[in-house]
């Protein structure tokens, strides 16, 4: 992790004022060193929120690009990370079983969470074996309430979500045209998608929007026009919704390797 500055030199680190919150963006020349960049900030930003608050909150992206982030705090970090003081919970989840191959929760299980020590209580699965996916989400809602011991009305305010965004532009389960971009109050919402023709759950936009830090990580040269898009386009953000996560008091990073940032102006 000495290497920073190093990595850092060849990476350039860029505050845009076009967007409401300021952004960081991080370019890394190699997957590798996006991923020792992203292991380097969830060890940062864990050891500030312990030192504040005792604890660690994250929620966990899914796909199969935080796989080798998952695989290097269970290496490198695996002894700088305060697991005892660490919450895990999920951004979204797909409807499936925790042990269906599709399970964001199996990944990051078998990535991480089985080679760390910490306790089953720590760890916030969403339900997602339930096939009603509404009660699914309801029931993690209730979960975030009871843990964040919120007021009615209230949001949780985590440490650190992980996103990740698809060629289309979504993040978390939230896709472009779908209902749950317009989730002004419920945390978790169970969002019908229909290219997918399935259900997905999520958190909604105003809890990614409340967080302290929302970080995403975007890898490989087939997300580099759409992120020109949602970076540097007036594109609407209901086509693009990861547009729509702006932190209101919170830290925006983006860490993209040089082939996803490769269509960016000055970048790759
Ligand atoms: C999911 C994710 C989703 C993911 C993007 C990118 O459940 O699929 O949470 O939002 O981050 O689809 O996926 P990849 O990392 O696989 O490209």
């Amino acid at each position: 992790m000495e290497r920073r500055a190093a990595r850092l030199s060849e990476a350039r680190v860029e505050r845009r004022s076009r967007l409401s919150s300021p952004v960081e963006i991080r370019v890394l020349t190699t997957p590798q060193e996006l991923f020792e960049m992203a292991a380097e900030e969830v060890v940062r930003a864990a050891k500030e929120a312990v030192a504040q608050r005792g604890r660690f909150t994250i929620a966990l992206s899914g796909g199969s690009t935080p796989q080798s982030l998952f695989n290097l705090l269970a290496t490198n970090a695996r002894t700088v990370l305060p697991w005892d003081r660490t919450f895990f919970f999920w951004g979204d989840e797909r409807h499936v079983p925790p042990t269906h191959s599709d399970s964001n929760y199996r990944m990051a299980e078998e990535a991480m969470l089985s080679k760390i020590p910490v306790a089953a209580g720590n760890v916030f699965r969403i339900p997602a074996e339930n096939p009603d996916a509404a009660a699914a989400a309801e029931a993690y809602e209730q979960t975030l309430r009871k843990f964040f011991q919120l007021e009615p009305g209230q949001v949780p305010v985590f440490d650190l979500i992980l996103l990740g965004m698809g060629p289309d532009g979504h993040t978390a389960s939230l896709f472009p045209g779908t209902a749950g971009l317009h989730e002004k109050s419920r945390l978790v919402i169970a969002n019908w998608v229909d290219k997918l023709k399935a259900s997905r759950l999520t958190l909604t936009l105003p809890v990614l929007n409340a967080a302290r830090c929302v970080a995403f990580l975007v890898s490989g040269t087939d997300k580099a026009a759409v992120l020109r898009t949602v970076l540097e386009e007036d594109a609407p953000a209901e086509q693009y919704p990861s547009k729509l996560v702006r932190p209101v008091n919170g830290k925006l990073i983006w860490l993209l390797d040089r082939a996803a940032a490769s269509e960016l102006k000055g970048k790759g």
